[in-house]
């Protein structure tokens, strides 16, 4: 029997606070970055930076999806439509990020070389695998990294109502200060 639990757990709670702001952070970057001129100091430095962040952030999330089925989550509360509809906001923003680790890395690797992390360790390219690689994989990037920004919005505009007009337990668990 699963046993229940009214809170996140820290670790949980800790890599959940942590993703939003790696996400806003990429999303920012990612979009300041690409109209970067050659000449800038930041060039090179800010895609190296955000391509070493997101392949960690990539573990992290792998990891916190391995702790998320060892560990008990707290049940989702308000109506059967927001259950559902939060659990596939869930999901679809776990779908968005492994989707956009996948793209961002197409982009990097087109050329065959790998991708350089913090100049700690270098993660193997594959080189091309289909015609067009890098052009098609930043369009969908592009894509998804909006549809990830926007959906999060929304769930955290879910989570404040459900604060304060529900005055629930739905973002109480996410801080550890379930009643
Ligand atoms: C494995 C992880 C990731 C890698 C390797 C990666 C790589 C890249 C690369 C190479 C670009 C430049 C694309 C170009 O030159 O057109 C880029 C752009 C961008 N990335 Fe990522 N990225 C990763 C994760 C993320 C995540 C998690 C976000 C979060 C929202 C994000 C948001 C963006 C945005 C908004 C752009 C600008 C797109 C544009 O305006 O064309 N990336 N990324
Ligand atoms: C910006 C990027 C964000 C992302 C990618 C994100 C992603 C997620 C994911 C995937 C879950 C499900 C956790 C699980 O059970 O596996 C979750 C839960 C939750 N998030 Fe976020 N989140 C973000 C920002 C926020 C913000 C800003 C707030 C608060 C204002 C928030 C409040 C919550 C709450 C309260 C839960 C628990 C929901 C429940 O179990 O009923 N999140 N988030």
């Amino acid at each position: 029997m699963k046993s229940e639990v009214k809170n996140y757990n820290l670790l949980a709670r800790a890599i959940h606070w942590l993703s939003a702001l790696v996400v806003i952070a990429m999303f920012a970057v990612g979009l300041w970055m690409v109209d970067l001129s050659y000449y800038s100091e930041w060039y090179r430095t800010a895609p190296h930076w955000h391509k070493s962040v997101g392949l960690l952030f990539a573990g992290v999330t792998l990891f916190r999806l391995a702790w998320k089925i060892v560990t008990p989550s707290p049940k989702v509360e308000g109506a059967a439509y927001e259950v559902i509809g939060a659990k596939l906001a869930h999901l679809a923003m776990y779908g968005l990020l492994f989707a956009l680790f996948v793209s961002g890395y197409l982009i990097s690797t087109e050329d065959g070389r790998g991708i350089d992390v913090f100049s700690w360790f270098t993660v193997p390219g594959l080189g091309a695998l289909f015609e067009g690689q890098a052009d098609l994989a930043g369009q969908v990037h592009f894509y998804l990294a909006w549809g990830l920004i926007l959906l999060a919005a929304v769930h955290a505009l879910a989570a404040l109502k459900h604060h304060f007009i529900n005055k629930d337990n739905t973002l109480r668990k996410m801080i550890g200060a379930s009643k």
